[in-house]
């Protein structure tokens, strides 16, 4: 692909120009396409003063954690230092509801916890970085504000995604955001020039403020983040058992802070509500909703009430965006 070919040499240009030659840059990883392929170029630019860091912000999905930190090291040969600022995270967004509140203050901790590893690096190689480098697309950048001279007709924030609008003012590093004007097929693209493995690139796009987006009002209610790890989990792997996960851009599950009634055995119970989500999309922006076979969908309920307790009933949202969005906050 001579395009992206010519866009990343260009890209690890503008970065070596951007960057002193005794500077110091760090990168969020998230486990996602976006991040991984930002790091991955600016390895490519910069080498060994790029320093990479995964925070577990206690909005993960199930297992992620333990995942992206084993596939980091065994395919990608990156130096990454992981990060459990989980209790951090929680106890800013205890009691908040607000969904655009919740997406400000995780956007806050992450910059917190970005801040400290930077003051951790400094202590040890007696430099302070500088850079902060985010894997943030064009669509991030258009629906958080978008940009003067776009052409781009929104004319107010539609979310703010935690890397954008949900930035604070006052942050010390500065970003290099060289995916800003890519849309994701162009940055999978992108990363197999960059030889990123096909695992990482077919991941579906997972937003930066994880599970709190996915749990509606406040997250740290009950057991509702434990719930859905096991809702989603299921889910998801149904999914890849029925070779559906390349042909749907997006599936997860949404906790819904909503008890409703149900029968089980001969018991009344009385639980919680989730719905299931899966939408096919080119870049995000817009986005159907996946027509499941019967069976599949039969499937899926059974092994969610049979095995996560404490969910009586599922439900299948099948709205597009527009006029929904594709997650749920
Ligand atoms: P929406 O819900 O805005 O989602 O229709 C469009 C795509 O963006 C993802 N998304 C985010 N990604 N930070 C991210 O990195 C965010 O704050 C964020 N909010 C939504 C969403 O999962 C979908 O792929």
């Amino acid at each position: 692909d001579w395009k992206m070919q010519d866009v990343m040499d260009e890209e690890i240009k503008t970065i070596q120009s951007m960057v002193g030659p005794d500077e110091h840059v760090i990168c969020a990883l998230s486990g996602g396409v976006d991040s991984t392929v930002a790091a991955t170029l600016v390895h490519k630019a910069i080498g060994d003063r790029l320093h990479c860091v995964f925070v577990d912000n206690g909005l993960l999905r199930y297992k992620e954690r333990e995942r992206v930190m084993s596939t980091f090291e065994s395919d990608l040969h990156l130096p990454v230092t992981c990060v459990d600022a989980s209790e951090q995270f929680l106890s800013q967004l205890k009691g908040v509801e607000d969904p655009e509140q919740k997406r400000k203050i995780i956007g806050r901790e992450f910059i917190a916890v970005f801040d400290a590893f930077a003051q951790k690096l400094e202590q040890e190689i007696g430099k302070r970085p500088e850079y902060l480098v985010q894997g943030t697309l064009y669509p991030d950048v258009i629906e958080s504000c978008p940009p003067p001279g776009s052409g781009r007709t929104h004319s107010h924030t539609i979310k703010s995604h935690h890397n954008v609008g949900g930035l604070p003012k006052d942050m010390k590093l500065k970003l290099i955001e060289p995916l800003k004007l890519l849309f994701k097929d162009e940055v999978r693209k992108l990363g197999s020039i960059l030889n990123v493995p096909e695992s990482f690139l077919k991941r579906h796009p997972f937003p930066g403020p994880g599970l709190a987006v996915r749990v509606l009002g406040d997250v740290t209610a009950g057991n509702a983040l434990e719930t859905l790890r096991q809702v989603d989990e299921i889910f998801v792997q149904a999914i890849k058992d029925a070779g559906l996960y390349d042909t749907i851009w997006q599936a997860f599950a949404v906790f819904l802070p909503v008890q409703t009634v149900g029968v089980q055995g001969d018991q009344r119970t009385h639980s919680n509500a989730v719905t299931l989500r899966a939408i096919t999309s080119e870049d995000g922006m817009t986005a159907d909703w996946y027509y499941f076979d019967r069976d599949f969908l039969v499937d899926v309920v059974n092994k969610i009430c049979n095995n996560v307790r404490g969910i009586n009933r599922v439900c299948y949202d099948i709205t597009s965006k527009p006029p929904a969005t594709v997650e749920w906050e």
